[in-house]
C-alpha cells in the first residue's frame, strides 16, 4: 500500500462548492496526498480562463492535478436550470468518472485510493463502494443542513413538511430541544423561486441521503463553536472549518489561487490600503444573486448615502445577466467598483468595517473568521437560514426591512449600515467568534485533529 494517498475530490460545478474543496485539496496536500481534482468540463475552462490559461505552468509539478469531465450539456445550455444541470450530471457523469479512475490507472500507474464527493455529488460514492475504495462526504454548507436533511422522515410525519418537502404552515421548530429553533421560512431547499424547482430540489436531496451510507467519513465546513448542537446532532459528522486560503505567495498566478471561476481584480487591496481602519463597507454577493434594475439602484444610492468608502463586486460575465446600468445621480466617488475580488485577502484588510453579504455558507464563514461584522440580505436556498443563523444565534449582524413594494430602499441601507457600524457590542462578538474560529486551525483544534484523523485514515 503507497504511502501517498490519491484523493480524487469532486466538487459540484459552483464557485461556492469549488472553493472550499479547492482549499481542502491543498490542506490534503500539505499532509502528504496527491489530488486528482474533477470539475466539469464547463467549470475548468472558466477555472483556466481565470488563470489566463496557464494550465500548464500552474499546476506543473503540482500535487493537485485539475482534470475534467463533461456534463453531458451543450455549450449553450443554461447552467442555472437546476434540473436540467443535475440530470445531465446524473446521466453522464457516473460512467464517464468510472472510467476516468481506469484510465488513470492504466495509463499513468495512478491509483485513485479514496473518493471526497461533494454533497450534491454523492453518486460518486456508488463508485468508490463498487471499485473498493474509499469514500468521503464533503458537506459544504452548514452542518445544521446536514442534521435537517437527516431529518425529512420526521419533519413529513410532524406536519412540518409535506411530501414534496414544502412547509405546511410557517412556524419555528427544533430538530431537539438543543437545536436554536428553525423557521420553516428558511427551509433551505424550498427557498428556491423558480416555479416547481423546490420540489426538484427536494427530490434531489431524498435522492442524495442514501448515499451518505457509503461515505466512512462526513466532513463538513463548520466548526464546533459555530455549530456545537447541529454537530452533536450528528456526531457522524465531523468539522473541518474554517477552510481559508493562504495567502503568503497568492499576489498572481499560483497554485494558491486556484479554483477561481472569475480573474481576481488585485487593484482594490491597494485602494483599500488607502482607507482608514475599519471603514470600509464592503459588498458582494457571491457567485449566482442576480438583480433586479430597481434594487440595483437602490443599492448605489444606498451606498452612496453612507458617505463611506465602500468595495462593491458586481459581476459582469456573459452568464450573469447582471449587466445593469449604475444610475445618474450615483458619482461612486467614495467607493470602488470591481468585477470579481480576493474575497478573503479584502475581509482580512484591516480596512474593511462591515460586509453586506448575500450569506452564501463560505461567505459566512470568511467573514466570521475575520470578525467582521454582517448585514444580511439573503437570495437563495441556505442562505435565508444563515442569515437567521448571524442575526438570531450568534448576533454578529443584522438584516434589512424591504418596504412594501418588496424593495429594500436607500434610506434602510444607509440606516442599517449606521446601526452595525455604532454597535460595539457586535463588533466585539464578532471578534471573539473569530478568535474561537481560528483556534479550531491551531495544532491540537478540533478542526486540525479531524483533519489529522482522517489523513491517518486515507493513508491506513
Ligand atoms: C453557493 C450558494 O449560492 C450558497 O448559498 C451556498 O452556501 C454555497 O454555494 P455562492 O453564492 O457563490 O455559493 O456564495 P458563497 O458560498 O459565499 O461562495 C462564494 C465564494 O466566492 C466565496 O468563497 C468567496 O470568497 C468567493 N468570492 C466571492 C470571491 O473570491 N470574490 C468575489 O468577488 C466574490
Amino acid at each position: 500500500m503507497s504511502d501517498v494517498p490519491t484523493v480524487l475530490v469532486l466538487p459540484a460545478p459552483a464557485q461556492g462548492h469549488v472553493n472550499p474543496m479547492m482549499i481542502l485539496s491543498q490542506r490534503l496536500v500539505e499532509y502528504g496526498c496527491n489530488i486528482i481534482f474533477v470539475t466539469t468540463e464547463f467549470i475548468h475552462n472558466k477555472v483556466i480562463t481565470s488563470m489566463g490559461n496557464q494550465e500548464a505552468d500552474v499546476t506543473t509539478g503540482s500535487r493537485i492535478k485539475l482534470v475534467s469531465i463533461p456534463d453531458g450539456l451543450g455549450p449553450d445550455a443554461d447552467r442555472n436550470n437546476f434540473r436540467e444541470l443535475f440530470d445531465s450530471i446524473l446521466n453522464n457523469m457516473p460512467a464517464k468518472l468510472e472510467k476516468l479512475i481506469e484510465e488513470l490507472r492504466l495509463k499513468d500507474g495512478v491509483i485513485v485510493s479514496c473518493i471526497v464527493a461533494d454533497f450534491s455529488m454523492t453518486w460518486a460514492l456508488e463508485i468508490a463502494s463498487k471499485i473498493g475504495i474509499k469514500g468521503a462526504l464533503f458537506h459544504p454548507f452548514a452542518a445544521s443542513l446536514l442534521a435537517l436533511n437527516c431529518s425529512i422522515p420526521r419533519l413529513i410525519d410532524d406536519g412540518i413538511i409535506d411530501s414534496n418537502g414544502l412547509p405546511m404552515t410557517r412556524k419555528t421548530f427544533q430538530l431537539s430541544p438543543s437545536f436554536p429553533a428553525m423557521d420553516t421560512d428558511s427551509i433551505w431547499w424550498a427557498k428556491i423561486f423558480v416555479p416547481g424547482s423546490a420540489n426538484e430540489v427536494f427530490n434531489f436531496v431524498v435522492h442524495c441521503m442514501p448515499h451518505l451510507e457509503l461515505a466512512e467519513w462526513w466532513l463538513c465546513h463548520t466548526t464546533t463553536d459555530l455549530e456545537p448542537e447541529a454537530l452533536s446532532y450528528l456526531p457522524k459528522l465531523l468539522p473541518i472549518g474554517p477552510l481559508l486560503r493562504s495567502y503568503d505567495h497568492d499576489e498572481g498566478v499560483t497554485e494558491r489561487s486556484l479554483g477561481q471561476l472569475w480573474k481576481k481584480d488585485l487593484s482594490c487591496i491597494n485602494w483599500l490600503d488607502q482607507q482608514p481602519h475599519a471603514s470600509v463597507i464592503y459588498v458582494a454577493f457571491g457567485s449566482t444573486t442576480l438583480f433586479d434594475n430597481k434594487q440595483f439602484t437602490e443599492l448605489a444610492l444606498g451606498l452612496e448615502l453612507t458617505n463611506r468608502p465602500f468595495l462593491w463586486v458586481v459581476r459582469q460575465d456573459s452568464d450573469c445577466n447582471n449587466k445593469m446600468p449604475l444610475p445618474n445621480e450615483f458619482k461612486g466617488n467614495q467607493g470602488k467598483i470591481v468585477k470579481w475580488a480576493p474575497q478573503q485577502k479584502v475581509l482580512s484588510h484591516p480596512a474593511i468595517a462591515c460586509f453586506v453579504s448575500h450569506c452564501g455558507w463560505n461567505s459566512t464563514i470568511e467573514g466570521l473568521s475575520n470578525g467582521v461584522p454582517f448585514l444580511c440580505w439573503p437570495y437563495i436556498v441556505d442562505q435565508f437560514f444563515d442569515k437567521q443563523y448571524i442575526c438570531d444565534v450568534l448576533k454578529v449582524g443584522l438584516g434589512f426591512d424591504s418596504d412594501e413594494n418588496g424593495l429594500i430602499s436607500h434610506e434602510e441601507i444607509k440606516d442599517k449600515v449606521d446601526k452595525v457600524l455604532s454597535d460595539e457590542n457586535m463588533r466585539s462578538r464578532a471578534h471573539v467568534l473569530k478568535e474561537k474560529l481560528l483556534n479550531n486551525l491551531k495544532d491540537g483544534g478540533t478542526s486540525s485533529e479531524n483533519l489529522n484523523k482522517f489523513i491517518n485514515w486515507l493513508k491506513e
